[in-house]
C-alpha cells in the first residue's frame, strides 16, 4: 500500500447534522439544472459509459452526472468513509438506477481499479479537504482511459466576490473590510492548518494543462441565491423552507465554532478581533431567527464554485 497523505478536515461526516446539511442541503444550491445539462455535454457523456466518483459521500454527482451514461453505464462511486456509502446507495435506489451502481470503500489516493478502467473520472468538492490534491488527481487521470474526461469541481473562493446582501445588516465599508479579513484568516487558517483549501478550485487549470489534459476548460457556478416577502415562487418556498431548517439548527458552540476558532487563530486573528467577530454572528444569527419568524427575511448571495475538466489524450472511443 502507498504512503497516505494525512488529510484532516475539520468535518466530520459521521454525524448526521453535518450530513444533512452538507452533503444534501448545500448540493440543491451549488449548480442549476441548466448547468447539469450543459456541463454533461461538455464532458461529452453518453449512454453506456463507466462513471467514477471519487470521495462520492451522499452520491450527489454519481446521480446528477452519471444518469447521462444511462442505459448500459456503470456508475461506481468510492469514498473512504464507509458509512456514508450506505446512504449513497438507498438514494440510488429512491432513484431506481441502483441496478447500474456500485460503492467502493477506499482512498483517493490509492484508487482499487486498474489504468483506463473509466470514461469519466470525477470529484466533486472533494480536492479542499486533500492533503495532496495533484496525487489523487494524478490517480484520476491514471483510472481514467485515453480520450475519457476528468473532471474536478471544488471551491475557488478567492475566485469570486465574497458575500452577498441582506435585509438585516447595513455593514459600514469598515465593517466589510473587517468580515472579509476574518473570512481570509480562516481560509488562511484552515490551509495551514492542512484542513482544508478553500482556494483549491483556482488551481485546478494549471494542475490540469500541466498534466498535459487536452481541451481543458472551466466553469464556475452561476446560481445566485435569493430570498424575499413574499416568497411566490416555488424556488423560493423551497429555499425559505430550507433556510428556516437552518436557523432552526443554529446552536452557538456547535460543530462549526471550534473548528472556526481553530482557523482563524491559525491565520493569524487576534483574540480581540475573534471576539468582535462571534458578537457579530451571534447577533447576526438573533436577526436572522427574528426575521424568519416575521416573514420578512430577504437576502441574495452567491458561492464561488468552479468546475474544471479536460480530456486524456488519447484516442476517443467511437
Ligand atoms: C464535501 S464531501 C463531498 C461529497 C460528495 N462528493 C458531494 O459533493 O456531495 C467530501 C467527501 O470526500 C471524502 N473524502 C475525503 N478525503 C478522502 C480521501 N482521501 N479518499 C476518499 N474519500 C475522501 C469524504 O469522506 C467526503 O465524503
Amino acid at each position: 500500500m502507498k504512503r497516505q497523505p494525512t488529510d484532516r478536515s475539520p468535518i466530520d461526516y459521521k454525524n448526521p447534522k453535518v450530513r444533512r446539511e452538507i452533503l444534501t442541503r448545500q448540493r440543491r444550491d451549488i449548480w442549476t439544472p441548466e448547468q447539469v445539462e450543459s456541463l454533461a455535454r461538455h464532458f461529452r457523456l453518453r449512454p453506456g459509459m463507466k462513471v467514477l466518483d471519487v470521495g462520492c459521500g451522499h452520491s450527489y454527482a454519481l446521480r446528477t452526472w452519471g444518469r447521462y451514461c444511462l442505459p448500459g453505464g456503470e456508475l461506481v462511486g468510492l469514498d473512504r468513509e464507509k458509512s456514508l456509502l450506505a446512504t449513497a446507495l438507498r438514494l440510488c435506489r429512491r432513484e431506481g438506477i441502483a441496478g447500474s451502481c456500485r460503492f467502493v470503500e477506499g482512498s483517493a489516493y490509492e484508487l482499487p481499479f486498474v489504468d483506463g478502467s473509466f470514461d469519466f473520472t470525477l470529484a466533486h468538492v472533494v480536492f479542499c479537504h486533500l492533503a495532496e490534491p495533484e496525487a489523487a488527481l494524478d490517480e484520476m487521470l491514471r483510472v481514467t482511459r485515453p480520450g475519457g474526461c476528468v473532471a474536478v469541481f471544488d471551491n475557488a473562493s478567492a475566485g469570486g466576490p465574497a458575500g452577498g446582501w441582506n435585509n438585516l445588516r447595513r455593514p459600514t465599508l469598515e465593517q466589510r473590510l473587517f468580515d472579509h479579513e476574518m473570512y481570509l484568516r480562516m481560509h488562511n487558517g484552515a490551509r495551514r492548518l492542512r484542513q482544508a483549501d478553500f482556494d483549491v478550485g483556482c488551481r485546478l487549470p494549471g494542475w490540469s494543462e500541466q498534466r498535459g489534459l487536452r481541451d481543458v476548460d472551466a466553469r464556475s457556478n452561476e446560481r445566485v441565491r435569493w430570498l424575499a416577502p413574499p416568497y411566490r415562487s416555488p424556488a423560493q418556498r423551497t429555499l425559505l423552507r430550507s433556510t428556516r431548517e437552518r436557523v432552526r439548527d443554529f446552536k452557538p458552540g456547535e460543530y462549526t465554532d471550534q473548528s472556526w476558532l481553530d482557523q482563524v487563530r491559525a491565520g493569524g486573528a487576534g483574540e480581540t478581533a475573534i471576539r468582535r467577530c462571534r458578537r457579530g454572528s451571534r447577533r447576526d444569527r438573533e436577526r436572522w431567527a427574528r426575521a424568519v419568524r416575521a416573514g420578512t427575511l430577504a437576502f441574495a448571495y452567491a458561492g464561488q464554485f468552479w468546475c474544471v475538466w479536460g480530456f486524456k489524450p488519447g484516442k476517443q472511443r467511437g
